[in-house]
């Protein structure tokens, strides 16, 4: 069965990639190494044996993506990752948020639509419940205003696909991933962060092997135990998985909706600090790190109810962060 991965060079999508092939899948990456580099699909290759058909096709080039889907007849599903994904850059460059995120996922639909393709699965974020009021986030709490661009561009997508549900026989599962962190266990492939990280793991492990000074702490004045913001860390291979069963109920038309969403995430929430303590204690690597002020923009403390995808998804994440820790360890080592 052929199932197109959008974006399936970059982080979250070579994972899931390695384990569609693993279950059997034929997969077609297109992605347009905005973000990734082209040999990623050599390594996922090197992983499960057979390298994936890919292309460098942009979504927002109507007239390649259109060429594509002509070309590639007889896919079953897309799993949709294909699009930018910082928020501060987001805030700096809205139009190109919404262009590349907005535009890029109207012409996916668009050819969707016009090929009879009608099972997407979709990349959403624990982003678009903003300043949660209750702890922990179930998928009944409600969406809030978003707090940049990014986030508005994921929120855009949510609705497009639940207008898109109602009136055409069209299925989607919208997944909201918690932190995502970790590598393969290979080493081969991993998030590559291009420039200054932004999220916390990467900059650690750059920080641990040398290639930045210091780790600043983002506030430690906040209301939680210790101090620092409380996030769900949830390993990228546990979120890959979480993919093909997301796909399977739907390609066994077992959703009780046209359009789902689940969380992705632990359930357990962690502080900054803990996240530092356990790279420590995983490694035995000191982290050189400072505590600066906070960072606009960050919510206090999120986690997830994992009880819809645990029940219904018949999922539930295996790895714990000390796992995360080591894989990101091993990865940053293997990119060194
Ligand atoms: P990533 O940047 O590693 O992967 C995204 C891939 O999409 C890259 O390979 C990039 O080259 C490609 N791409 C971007 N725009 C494209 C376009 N117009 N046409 C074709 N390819 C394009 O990011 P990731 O961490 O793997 O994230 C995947 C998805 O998950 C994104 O939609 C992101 O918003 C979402 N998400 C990520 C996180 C996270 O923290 N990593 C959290 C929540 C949601
Ligand atoms: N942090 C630091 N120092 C750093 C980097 C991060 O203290 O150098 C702190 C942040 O302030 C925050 C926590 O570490 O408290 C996690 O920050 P990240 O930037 O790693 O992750 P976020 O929770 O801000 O956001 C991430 C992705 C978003 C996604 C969201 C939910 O960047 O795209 O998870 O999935 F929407």
């Amino acid at each position: 069965m052929k199932i197109l991965v959008t974006g399936g060079t970059g982080y979250i999508g070579s994972h899931t990639a390695v384990e569609l092939q693993n279950k059997g899948y034929e997969v077609l990456i297109l992605d347009n190494l905005s973000n990734s580099t082209a040999d990623v699909a050599d390594k996922i290759g090197l992983i499960t044996g057979k390298k994936p058909d890919f292309e460098n096709v942009d979504l927002c080039d109507k007239a390649s993506l259109h060429g594509y889907f002509r070309k590639n007849k007889d896919i079953e599903a897309v799993i949709h990752f294909a699009a930018f994904k910082a928020v501060g850059e987001s805030v700096e460059k809205p139009l190109m948020y919404y262009m590349n995120n907005v535009t890029g996922m109207i012409n996916l639909l668009d050819e969707m639509l016009k090929n009879n393709i009608a099972n997407i699965v979709y990349s959403s974020s624990c982003t678009v419940y903003g300043e949660a009021d209750k702890l922990p986030v179930s998928e009944e709490s409600p969406v809030k205003k978003a707090e940049s661009p990014y986030g508005f561009t994921k929120q855009i997508g949510e609705q497009m696909l639940t207008d898109i549900s109602k009136v055409n026989d069209f299925h989607s599962v919208i997944l909201r991933y918690f932190n995502p962190a970790g590598a393969h266990d290979s080493s081969l492939i991993g998030e590559l962060p291009s420039g200054i990280p932004n999220n916390l793991v990467p900059y650690i492990t750059q920080t641990a092997i040398g290639k930045r000074e210091v780790l600043t702490v983002n506030g430690n004045d906040y209301d939680t135990p210790d101090g620092t913001n409380i996030r769900d860390y949830i390993h990228v291979v546990d979120l890959a998985k979480a993919h093909i069963s997301a796909l399977e109920r739907m390609l066994s038309k077992k959703s009780e909706e046209k359009s789902e969403i689940f969380n992705l995430g632990t359930g357990r929430g962690n502080s900054v600090m803990e996240v530092i303590n356990a790279f420590e204690e995983a490694t035995g690597i000191k982290v050189n790190y400072r505590i600066g002020p906070r960072r606009s923009g960050d919510v206090v403390s999120i986690y997830s109810d994992t009880e819809r995808a645990n029940k219904i998804l018949g999922w539930k994440a295996e790895r714990d962060l000390k796992n995360m820790m080591l894989t990101s360890w091993n990865w940053q080592k293997a990119i060194n």
